[in-house]
Parts: structure tokens; C-alpha cells; sequence
């Protein structure tokens, strides 16, 4: 057998449910999808480097790569057991009805070829009509978010074993307060924006003073991504402290937002660049440094106003995000 040493260990951090989770995930998120099998080759390269924590979704049409990727590591002995992993995935758009829940994980789980997830999240607050194209949603597909109804399906899945925790995902603290009142199983992730621009600086402490952790997608700014942005690539305060201490942009723009408390997923398809992103754990910013990032002028990157249709339940994007933008 092969020797498969990784060269990084990375930090685990306890959720409210009992459960660990390693810090940093892997993006799954390739979108346009890649062929198959080099997906596959991808997820397989990111757990030869170390990556153990994986975050997929219905949506990002990557589970069942993902799926080959686990089995197919199991194979070759690069891990020894499914437990060595951290899978997430999350219920889409078209799933939050009541009654459409416990078949999304149960076609999840079979495209993972897994007995159970990690985590579990509800991708957005948001309910459309089962058939809308949610690229372009029409007048009268978006629907009422039955968030209770959603919530009460997701601990379903949590007792009966489907998922070992359950999460949220693009909730403001507004609706976090009223899933709250009505929960048995606190959610134990809310995975957000959160990055040098976005930094949640409403949510973060809402957050951890209920005891959720949170977990920051595009922490790169989808560099490079048809959603994303190079503004975090090419901000000069990061360049310089960069510079100063021989790291690299991403690798201070992940550092920040470990040293602030937050999990993070972070995609790369390349071998070299996921394993420069794991190696924020030996060093760290300077007080000043945090000082120079905290001063960046804020906004959110994505305001999700493709779910704002014609006399539709959400109004604007105020409203979406409870006002904060
Ligand atoms: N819950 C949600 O609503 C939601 C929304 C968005 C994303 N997510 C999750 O968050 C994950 C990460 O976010 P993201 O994919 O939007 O964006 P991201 O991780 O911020 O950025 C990914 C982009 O940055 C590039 N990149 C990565 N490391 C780099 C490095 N060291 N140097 C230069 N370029 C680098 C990648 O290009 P290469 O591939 O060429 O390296 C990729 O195009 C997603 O994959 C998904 O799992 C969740």
C-alpha cells in the first residue's frame, strides 16, 4: 500500500451537536461543472493533501463525483475508514416544502454512496416551485419560505441518522432569532458570505453568542468565478502585509478569517494552490495588520436578487437580507 502522509494537520473545531469539524472544507462547488472524472481526480488530490472536510450541494451537481472520489480513496487506502471525513451537503431551493426534504438527503446520500452526511444545510431561506428553473424564476415560482416546516424536516433527518448535524446556510440573524423560537435541534452551522470585503460583522457575534458556528464561503471572493470578484486579489493592504511576511494573498485572506473565529470553505482545482491554502496554521497576523483589514471599506458580493421576482414573497434585497448590506 502506498504511503499517504498528509502534510498538514488541520485545526477541529466542536460544533453544538457533539460533532467535530475540521476548519477548512473543500469547496465543491466547480461550476460550469468539469467532466466527471476529472472532478473525481481533483477531490482525490485535495485528500492526498490533507483536505477531509468537503462541502458539496444538490445544486453544484458535484456529489456524485464527490461520491467516486470517497469510494474510490477507501480503495486505494488513502483513508482508512469513512468516519476520517467531514461531508456536508445541502437540501436546494426546490426541496424546502415539508414533504420534499427526507427525499433530497435520501438522493443526496445515494449519489454520495453514503450512509449518512456530516452536515446537513438548508442552502438559502428561500422556497420555489419544484419544476422552476432557478436561474430564471418567473412570477409566482417563488414561493412563501415555510422555514419551521423545513426546519422540523431537517431534525427528522438528524434522528433518524441521515445526518449527524444539521445547519443553515445565508441566514441573517432575524431569521436565525425566529428558527430559533420554534427549534428542538439547534442548528450548528450558518455558512455565510464572509471574507475581507464581507465580514460579518453583525452576524459573527450573533452567532457565536448562540453558540453557531459559522463558516465562510467564497473567502477568496470567487476569484476567478463567474460570481466572484478579483478585488481580494488585488487589494493592496493584503499584498503588502503578503509581502511583509512571505505569505501569500489567499493565504492571509484565510488566516483572517481563522484568527476571527470562523470555519471556512475554499475551492481550488489546482494541487499546488490547495495545498498553499492549508498552511495558515504556523503563523499569524499581527494586531496592526488586523487593524489595516478591518478598515476596508464593506460591501456583500452576493445579494442573491435573482430570488426577488415580480410580486413575489421577497420584495428587495433590504428585505432579503433584513437590512444587512
Ligand atoms: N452556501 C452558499 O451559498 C455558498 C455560496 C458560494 C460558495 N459556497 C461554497 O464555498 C466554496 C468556496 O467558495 P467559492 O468557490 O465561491 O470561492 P473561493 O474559494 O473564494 O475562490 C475560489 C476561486 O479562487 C481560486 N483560488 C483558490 N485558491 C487560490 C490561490 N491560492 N491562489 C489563486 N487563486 C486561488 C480558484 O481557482 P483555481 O480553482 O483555478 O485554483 C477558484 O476559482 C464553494 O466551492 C462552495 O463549496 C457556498
Amino acid at each position: 500500500m502506498e504511503n499517504h502522509q498528509v502534510e498538514v494537520k488541520i485545526p477541529e473545531i466542536m460544533l453544538n451537536s457533539g460533532h467535530k469539524m475540521p476548519v477548512i472544507g473543500f469547496g465543491c462547488a466547480i461550476l460550469p461543472p468539469l467532466p466527471q472524472e476529472e472532478e473525481v481526480t481533483i477531490f482525490i488530490q485535495a485528500m492526498e493533501n490533507g483536505y477531509r472536510h468537503f462541502d458539496t450541494a444538490s445544486y453544484y451537481g458535484s456529489e456524485e463525483a464527490l461520491g467516486e472520489a470517497i469510494a474510490k480513496a477507501l480503495e486505494i487506502g488513502l483513508i482508512k475508514d469513512r468516519d476520517e471525513l467531514f461531508i456536508t451537503s445541502k437540501l436546494w431551493v426546490t426541496d424546502t416544502h415539508y414533504d420534499l426534504v427526507l427525499p433530497a438527503i435520501k438522493t443526496t446520500l445515494s449519489k454520495l454512496r453514503l450512509d449518512y452526511l456530516d452536515l446537513y444545510l438548508v442552502h438559502w431561506p428561500v422556497r420555489v416551485k419544484r419544476d422552476a428553473n432557478v436561474n430564471h424564476l418567473l412570477e409566482g415560482e417563488v414561493l412563501p419560505f415555510d422555514m419551521h416546516g423545513t426546519w422540523k424536516a431537517m431534525e427528522e433527518c438528524c434522528e433518524l441518522g441521515l445526518t449527524k448535524s444539521i445547519g443553515l446556510s445565508n441566514f441573517t440573524c432575524e431569521k436565525i432569532s425566529k428558527l430559533l423560537q420554534n427549534a428542538t435541534i439547534q442548528p450548528a452551522i450558518n455558512q455565510v458570505e464572509m471574507n475581507i470585503y464581507w465580514q460579518q460583522r453583525k452576524l459573527l457575534p450573533f452567532c457565536k453568542e448562540k453558540g453557531i458556528v459559522v463558516c465562510a464561503w467564497s473567502p477568496l471572493g470567487a476569484y476567478g468565478c463567474f460570481w466572484g470578484t478579483n478585488d481580494i486579489m488585488e487589494n493592496k493592504v493584503l499584498q503588502e502585509i503578503a509581502a511583509f511576511k512571505s505569505k501569500t494573498v489567499p493565504q492571509v485572506a484565510l488566516r483572517w478569517i481563522y484568527e476571527q473565529g470562523a470555519s471556512l470553505v475554499v475551492k481550488s482545482t489546482n494541487k499546488e494552490r490547495m495545498k498553499q491554502n492549508l498552511k495558515i496554521f504556523d503563523w499569524e497576523l499581527a494586531e496592526e495588520e488586523k487593524e489595516k483589514i478591518l478598515h476596508i471599506t464593506q460591501r456583500r458580493l452576493g445579494k442573491a436578487d435573482g430570488f426577488i421576482v415580480p410580486n413575489g414573497p421577497i420584495k428587495s434585497v433590504e428585505e432579503f437580507w433584513d437590512g444587512d448590506l
